[in-house]
């Protein structure tokens, strides 16, 4: 008898349903088609385990079983519960009138518990497009896959509750999930807080700039001085994520299955990959593409501390997507796109001792050490980072102050308000948002200076020697500072401020 069952493959960050049809017939042989790869074909070891673990078996007959469409290639494991209620149904074994309603999707263990899948949202964002009564799919990805409505989702722990439901009608447990009561639930705060900051005013002012034009930013300073600790709290003081951020940042994490038991993330990433980070592993990619480190950080922050000793050519890979908000990963036979628009904050040692230009320094480095560990990061990447601030570390007295700073959820409110005034500036455009993403006719637009300012701005360039990519750079963050101020034009005050965070560009850093 030939039987239907549905799956779904993910590609990138969108689903395709899979149509497996199973045709049992008088004779001998397993055979499956339809481009499967090594993991689908060793399933019917699993699947003869898992259904003679619950008292049913692969009838010894012909067993020929199509996946469609036949050019997607279908890769893992979590076809097998497909599968195997595909043989069951094919063989009469069970009743399954209403298969075809459901998508059904599980990796099975010999015993016929189920183990997490992975892109669970996507798929369910298909399945309810294209009209699917209900998604069967393992427990620990029913709440993802419950965000999304008009679609019932069943999670389940074991083969044999499926067989249950269609062959008897057993019920089987909805989740069910109401997803802005999910949101406000999971929109509580990041565990790290700016209160803990003892001085650094400076510094927390610099940062309360970066996320509210989106700047990328790059802390520069000796061991100890509180980078990697500044550089943790920005997620804290960034504005809260909208449903639909949060919908696009837990599709990437579905895809990766990082999702499990969380449902929707509601709080911006915070990724800090290590330095000795794979191309792949940060940008994405691979035989089987998955999306890296920068789309994980999608919405969110990607930190990348001690930049110069990232690999040259993993920050390289970096460039394209950081000023596209994108990565396209092409193969031979297919092309996926992950999202990725993230705030990139790097921290770095001035030296490779650690130090600079400092009398009391425990070690120092060689004119040609410095060259070497600067060059690594100079050029164009640095060219895509507006705001550069060095850090010092705040002397003792200030250390052991009792007296908390400002906390996050102050800083927050004035950067939520800035931000609104660029989202009605920018209302027009679909692909920038806040004033970092400005274009160069954006800049002249929404950056007009008066006569005094123009010519601080000049002066300053001229007398610190800084290079015609400071001067967009600079216009940009003036005009987020503006923003904060509430102001509609950018003064002077702005510009010198904004002419301070660009220490890098200035003589004798980079050569
Ligand atoms: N301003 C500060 N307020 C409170 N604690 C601080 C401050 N600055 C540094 N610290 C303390 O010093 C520790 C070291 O800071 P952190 O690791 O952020 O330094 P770093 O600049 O990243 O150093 P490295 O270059 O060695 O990575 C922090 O964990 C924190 O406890
Ligand atoms: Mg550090």
């Amino acid at each position: 008898m030939l039987k239907k069952v549905f799956g779904s493959a993910v590609f990138g960050v969108e689903a395709t349903t899979v149509t497996v049809e199973v045709n049992t017939d008088s004779g001998v042989g397993y055979h499956l088609v339809g481009l499967p790869d090594n993991a689908i074909k060793e399933s019917n070891f699993r699947i003869a385990a898992a259904l003679q673990n619950n008292g049913y078996r692969i009838p010894g007959k012909k067993i020929i079983i199509n996946m469609s469409p036949a050019d997607l290639r279908k890769e893992g494991s979590a076809y097998d519960l497909t599968l195997a209620i595909g043989i069951l149904a094919s063989s009469s074994q069970i009743k399954a009138d209403d298969l075809e309603r459901y998508l059904i999707m599980g990796e099975l263990s010999l015993d016929g518990t189920l183990q997490p899948i992975k892109g669970a949202l996507p798929i369910a964002v298909k399945a309810r497009e294209e009209g699917f009564k209900g998604f069967i799919l393992p427990k620990e990805n029913a709440k993802e896959a419950a965000i999304v409505d008009n679609l019932e989702v069943y999670g389940i722990e074991n083969i044999k509750q499926v067989i249950n439901f269609f062959d008897k009608g057993e019920p089987l447990e909805q989740t069910i999930i109401n997803t802005r009561e999910e949101f406000e639930k999971n929109l509580n705060y990041p565990e790290f807080d700016f209160c803990d900051v003892r001085g650094q005013e400076s510094i927390k002012r610099c940062m309360e700039i970066a996320a509210a034009g989106g700047h990328n930013i790059i802390l520069i300073g000796p061991p100890g001085a509180g980078k990697t600790m500044l550089a943790k709290r920005l997620p804290s003081i960034l504005p809260p994520m909208t449903l639909h951020e949060a919908l696009e940042t837990t599709k990437i994490h579905s895809v990766v299955g990082r999702t499990k038991d969380t449902g929707l993330m509601a709080q911006r990433p915070f990724r800090s990959p290590h330095h000795t980070i794979s191309n792949v592993a940060l940008v994405g990619g691979g035989s089987y593409p998955q999306p890296g480190e920068i789309s994980l950080s999608h919405n969110g922050v990607l930190f990348l501390d001690e930049l110069p000793e990232f690999k040259r050519e993993v920050l390289e890979v970096m460039r394209q997507p950081l000023e596209d908000r994108e990565v396209t990963i092409s193969r031979a036979k297919f092309t996926v796109t992950y999202p990725s628009s993230f705030m990139l904050v790097a921290s770095m040692n001035p030296s490779p001792g650690g130090y600079f230009n400092d009398p009391n320094a425990p070690v120092t480095s060689s004119p040609a050490e410095m060259q070497r560990y600067l060059s690594k990061i100079s050029g164009p990447l640095l060219d895509r980072i507006d705001i550069h601030i060095e850090v010092t570390p705040v002397p003792f007295d200030k250390l052991s102050d009792d007296r908390k700073g400002e906390t996050s959820v102050e800083i927050r409110k004035r950067v939520t308000e800035a931000r609104d005034i660029q989202t009605k500036r920018f209302a027009d455009s679909d692909t920038v948002h806040y004033n970092a993403q400005m274009n160069t006719k954006q800049i002249r637009n929404y950056c007009v200076l008066d006569d005094a300012s123009k010519q601080l701005l000049k002066t300053a360039m001229e007398r610190l020697n800084l290079s015609a990519r400071a001067y967009d750079r600079i216009l940009k963050v003036s005009r987020t500072i503006a923003d904060l101020e509430g102001a509609e034009a950018i003064n002077g005050s702005h510009i010198s401020e904004a002419i301070q965070y660009r220490s890098m560009d200035r003589e004798g850093w980079l050569g």
